[in-house]
Order: structure tokens, then C-alpha cells, then sequence
């Protein structure tokens, strides 16, 4: 069985570096109860530095959101993926939503993986349709498209390094997470075209995370009915009382 993750996607969030503090070192204290669950807290890049403990904490990782998958050179504003490894984060989160719609193509995503891995980090990959249909008309080619393009400039042999993340679009950010019986589905869907870029063993093994209106009370069937790996969490990552609550509930499920 994969160690569940459970990933804290900060967004642009807290403001301060302060309040920062507080939400990491509370939850780096809860995940050392963890038994089987990973935290993984993926605060706004500035804030990495001052966040990554001294020393391997037990059962808790920090990830970046974004990367840049160019070596080095004249791109301002940018990261690239051996600035990050080299302070220590080990996740990069590549693919998001909120990038693509701020103009990440497919093609640029598949070489962000790419960097990622070849920097020794596991990418988080993002992938979720739009809008969905009653019949499954449109949004199961739109993913598989969507998939298959994001790994194009991935090498088979990285696919033991990639955790995917299946976040419909529609539902981040929303009052209610999909349902749990369908978010199985998908996540078998998903696995599914997985296998078909890379290889059923690879399939088998990856680890399909569900991100959407997470939160502490439906976390726990979301992992246990949906039978998904772990969870992307957005805005209930930055409620310290409610994160560790949610860590706690999916680490009880067996
Ligand atoms: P919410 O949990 O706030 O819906 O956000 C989900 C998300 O985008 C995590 O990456």
C-alpha cells in the first residue's frame, strides 16, 4: 500500500511569514502522530526557505507550486527545478488549474515534469476536466487528452517518480467536493490512461491523489469510498485546527 498524501496547496496565502510559521510547525508537530499518511505543504515560494526543517522531519515534506523548467538565463520573475532542490523541497506541484488558465499549455506542463524529475523531485500533476456531462460525452476524451499531452516529453522510465492529482476544475474552490463514488471512478479512469502512456505496472503503482472542496469532514470517505492515494487540499490547508483534523481522519482509514 502507498503512504497516503495529503497535500496542502497554500495558494497565495497566508501574507505573512509569521502566520506562515505557526500553520507549518503545527502541522509538522501533528504529522509526527501520522502512521501512514505523508503532510506535504506547499507554501508560496518565498516562504520555502524559512519553512524547510534543519532536519528530515517525520511524515512531513514541503513542495513548491510552481516551477520553471528551463535550466537557468534571462527569465525574470522565474524558479528553476535545481534552485528548489537545492534548499530542500522534494514536491513540485505542475499543472494546476490556476496556472494552465494563466496560460501553462499541455506542452509546457510534460517539460516541467520533465525538470522536475531530472532534479530529483516528484512532481504532483494536475489534471481535471472543466465541466462534466450526465453521459461522460465530452470531459473523459478532454482528460485523456489532456493526460496523455502533459507526459509527451516524459521519458517511461520516470513514471515510478510521478504522483498525479485528479482536481476537476469545477470543483475547486466550490462548496462540495464531487461525489465520492465518482471520484473512484475517475481515479480509475485516470490510472487507466496512466497505463496506457506508460505501462500497467507503473499504473498500479502510482499514486492518484483527489483535490476539490476537501475538507475535514469529507476527507476520510473521500480516501476510503473514492480509493484514491491522497488528497490536494486547498483552502482547509491554511486552517491549521481543520488540516490536522483532516490528517488525522484519513490516517484512520484503513
Ligand atoms: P480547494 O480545496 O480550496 O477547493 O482547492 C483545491 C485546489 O485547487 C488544491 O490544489
Amino acid at each position: 500500500m502507498n503512504k497516503k498524501l495529503i497535500v496542502g496547496n497554500w495558494k497565495m496565502n497566508p501574507g505573512t511569514l509569521n502566520e506562515a510559521r505557526k500553520i507549518a510547525r503545527n502541522v509538522r508537530r501533528a504529522a509526527l502522530t501520522l502512521v501512514h499518511t505523508e503532510a506535504i505543504i506547499c507554501p508560496p515560494s518565498v516562504f520555502l526557505v524559512p519553512l524547510i526543517p534543519r532536519k528530515k522531519a517525520r511524515h512531513f515534506s514541503i513542495g513548491a507550486q510552481s516551477v520553471y523548467f528551463a535550466e537557468s538565463g534571462a527569465y525574470t520573475g522565474l524558479i528553476s527545478t535545481a534552485m528548489l532542490h537545492d534548499v530542500g523541497v522534494e514536491y513540485v506541484i505542475v499543472g494546476h488549474s490556476e496556472e494552465r488558465q494563466r496560460g501553462d499549455t499541455d506542452e509546457m506542463v510534460s517539460k516541467k515534469v520533465r525538470a522536475v524529475i531530472e532534479a530529483g523531485m516528484t512532481p504532483i500533476v494536475c489534471v481535471g476536466e472543466s465541466s462534466r456531462d450526465d453521459v461522460g460525452a465530452t470531459h473523459f476524451g478532454a482528460l485523456r487528452e489532456q493526460i496523455r499531452n502533459s507526459f509527451e516529453n516524459v521519458p517511461k522510465k520516470a513514471a515510478g517518480n510521478i504522483v498525479l492529482a485528479y482536481e476537476p476544475v469545477w470543483a475547486i474552490g466550490a462548496k462540495d467536493s464531487m461525489v465520492p463514488e465518482q471520484i473512484y471512478e475517475m481515479s480509475l479512469f485516470v490510472k487507466k490512461v496512466f497505463s496506457d502512456v506508460f505501462s500497467q505496472e507503473s499504473a498500479v503503482k502510482i499514486s492518484v491523489l483527489y483535490g476539490g472542496a476537501v475538507n475535514s469532514r469529507n476527507a476520510a470517505d473521500i480516501v476510503s469510498i473514492g480509493k484514491v492515494d491522497g488528497l490536494l487540499v486547498g483552502r482547509e490547508s491554511l486552517n491549521t485546527v481543520s488540516f490536522v483534523e483532516l490528517l488525522k481522519a484519513v490516517d484512520a482509514v484503513k
